[in-house]
């Protein structure tokens, strides 16, 4: 029989790619909210490439209700393998709207939680955020090491909290937890509020190119078929814990900016911002752990990235002509 996995945030941007990875060997229960934390269109559009998958089953369920949960009870009663995806991701944007933060990091973590103990699911896999672990500085920021007590965000302290309500709710010895921590995920069909799509965006059309601070800050930018393999992984891993999932190599936004430009051979109109607030300066991983215990490592480097996804971005043009890349406070 073919076995059946849960993946919340299906229509998000890493939940896209994960079911389109995984729909061919599994029956995928796909939820999401499709709320409007970035334009909702371009979930509509992962939605609707999703649905032409037979194994593909969609409920718009938002799992900060508790009363929603019943709409997928019945679907979800046999699932082994629960991936959590779905989050409110904007680290500038939780400033906010702090409370949708709560609602959507932690409250729904704290529900889809309780459901799965009760349905007695073996794995649950919980997406977290490098954002955690802060400035790393000079060092490589490692597993169950360098998290923050007071990480520098509403987003990745409502993260943070939903992991530990996560592990307080479901540990036991049956239940497998895994926490993959991402690093600034890229790609096709990326995120309209994150830098590499908007800049390619705004390069593309001659558009204003917001930067925010002087374009020293630093990240370890992860292309998305490295993430969706880690993810992969984790399926064939029977041991809890945090897995990193980033690249070993740290660019500036403003060397980004300069690649986007030559590959698109068009300069950006450059419009410098305030940094935003406690930004961090740079993010570097340690992926020793997830090398020895996955065998993962990443294997696109920030070129060839950038080249597949400005391939997309130009394939996808006319769907992407109306999506917002800019939210209003940022006119
Ligand atoms: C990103 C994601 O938004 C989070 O969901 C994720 O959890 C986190 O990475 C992670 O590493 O786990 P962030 O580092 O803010 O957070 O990623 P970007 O939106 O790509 O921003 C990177 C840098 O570019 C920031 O310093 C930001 O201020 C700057 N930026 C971003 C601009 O200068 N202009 C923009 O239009 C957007």
């Amino acid at each position: 029989m073919v076995k059946k996995i849960l993946i919340t945030g299906a229509c998000g941007f890493i939940g896209y790619h994960l079911t389109s990875l995984l729909q061919n060997e599994y029956k995928v229960i796909g939820i999401d909210s499709l709320n409007s934390a970035y334009d909702p269109k371009l979930k509509e559009l992962r939605l609707k490439n999703l649905n032409k998958y037979e194994s593909f089953e969609f409920f718009n369920v938002n799992l900060s209700e508790k009363n929603e949960l019943g709409k997928i009870s019945t679907s979800i009663s046999n699932v082994e393998t629960v991936f959590h995806l779905g989050a409110r991701a904007g680290v500038r944007q939780s400033y906010l709207e702090p409370e949708k933060y709560i609602e959507d990091n932690t409250t729904a973590s704290t529900n889809l939680a309780f459901i799965s103990k009760e349905l007695g699911v073996k794995k649950f896999i919980i997406a977290s955020t490098s954002s955690i672990y802060g400035d790393t500085g000079t060092q490589m920021a490692t597993e169950d090491v360098d998290e923050l007590t007071d990480p520098p965000s509403i987003y990745a302290a409502t993260k943070q909290f939903g992991e530990t309500m996560v592990k307080n709710i479901l540990s036991t010895d049956e239940q497998i937890i895994q926490i993959p921590r991402f690093f600034t995920v890229y790609g096709p069909f990326g995120r309209p509020d994150m830098s590499i799509l908007r800049f390619i965006h705004w390069i593309e059309n001659g558009e204003e190119v917001l930067i925010y601070g002087d374009g020293e800050q630093k990240r370890s930018f992860t292309y998305i078929s490295d993430i969706v393999s880690g993810l992969s992984k984790l399926m064939d891993c029977e041991e809890s814990g945090t897995f990193n999932f980033g690249s070993n190599k740290t660019w500036s936004i403003n060397n980004v900016i300069e690649k986007i430009e030559n590959k698109l051979e068009s300069k950006a109109k450059i419009s410098i911002k305030e940094r935003a607030f406690r930004d961090v300066d740079i993010v570097l991983p340690n992926l020793e752990k997830s090398q020895l215990k996955l065998g993962w490592t990443p294997l696109v480097d920030l070129d060839t990235g950038l080249d597949e996804t400005i391939t997309w971005y130009k394939k996808y043009k006319e769907e992407l002509r109306n999506v917002k890349f800019k939210y209003e406070y940022e006119k």
